[in-house]
């Protein structure tokens, strides 16, 4: 309900009136205050008089009620450990394919490789739980779908010129804007679900702790609505994965990574390797060309221009 009623009122540049409301909602007159008690109260400026209402500002909120046909798959919450953690759960409970969860900070945010994802308030940290009907081996694509998926709405929606690292990480000027992790279980070889946790520094300044990362509002000097960039990244995920689009993925994330045809460092848990990133292959593997001139493919590790 209240998803209908942000709709009209967003639809509206000027105030709605109780009628419209009451027409369009299909609702008791004496309900409606209630509504707007609950928006108020979840910091939504909304001026009325008798028998008027205007939507004078809206948070930067992530609540459900955001996500207009998307409600029910939309858990929010302020604060979680991580938002890994609580979307596995939710998966091994049954929950649908693109349920969401959302937190607007993580006490223990996680990155790829051990390390620590710094979550603080402003910026966007989601898990997308995927039941996608493929084989185990192919998991990899879906990550670099979500990538190359994210890449083109930040670009598109804000003009800027973000560019993916291998495998997952989105850089503005060689700066790290955003992370992405992944898990998945697999049952009698099949893929129960594939997880996707994605961090974007929006409104959030990660600069002390990580020189080399950057945000939104600083490349574009205002403010960002969360609520816009991650609508747009579920439907143009959806729309991606529902079309089955993933053949020629590789090629297409090809086209807008920062990585190829320089000189790379990976580092992996136990090994580190220098050379020329020579391509992507089809199996998502960097392949290198070593001083030595022998070729090195990489299956996983951090990438270092
Ligand atoms: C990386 O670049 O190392 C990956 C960062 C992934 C961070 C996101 S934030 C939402 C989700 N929850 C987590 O604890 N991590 C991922």
């Amino acid at each position: 309900m209240i998803s209908k009623i942000l709709q009209i009122l967003r639809s509206e540049e000027g105030p709605v009136s109780k009628m419209t409301l009451i027409h369009e909602l299909r609702i008791e007159e004496n309900t409606i205050g209630q509504y707007f008690q609950t928006l108020q109260d979840k910091g939504y400026n909304i001026s009325h008089t008798q028998n008027e209402y205007t939507l004078v500002h809206s948070p930067d909120a992530l609540f459900p009620w955001e996500f207009p046909g998307r409600v029910s798959k939309i858990h929010y919450f302020k604060e979680l450990p991580s938002t890994m953690d609580a979307a596995r759960d939710l998966a091994h409970k049954g929950c649908p394919s693109f349920t969401v969860v959302i937190a607007d900070s993580q006490s223990k945010g996680r990155g790829r490789l051990q390390r620590v994802w710094q979550s603080t308030q402003g910026g966007l940290y989601f898990t997308l739980v995927l039941r996608p009907d493929i084989p185990p081996a192919m998991s990899f694509k879906v990550n670099f779908a979500a990538s190359l998926t994210l890449v083109k709405v930040l670009n598109t929606m804000y003009a800027i010129n973000a560019r993916v690292k291998w495998p997952n990480d989105i850089l503005v000027d060689e700066l790290k804007l955003s992370g992405m992790l992944s898990e998945m279980e697999v049952e009698e070889e099949k893929v129960s679900f594939i997880n996707i946790g994605i961090g974007i520094n929006v409104n959030n300044d990660p600069t002390q702790k990580e020189p080399q990362a950057t945000f939104l509002k600083k490349i574009l000097g205002q403010e960002i609505q969360r609520r816009e960039i991650l609508s747009r990244f579920l439907d143009d995920f959806q729309e991606r994965l529902e079309h089955q689009d993933l053949e020629n993925i590789i090629s297409q994330w090809k086209k807008h990574t920062i990585t190829l045809n320089r000189h790379v460092k990976i580092v992996t848990t136990s090994k580190q390797f220098e050379g020329y990133a020579k391509d992507v292959d089809e199996n998502g593997a960097l392949i290198l060309e070593l001083t030595d001139g022998s070729v090195q493919k990489v299956v996983y590790g951090d990438c270092f221009h």
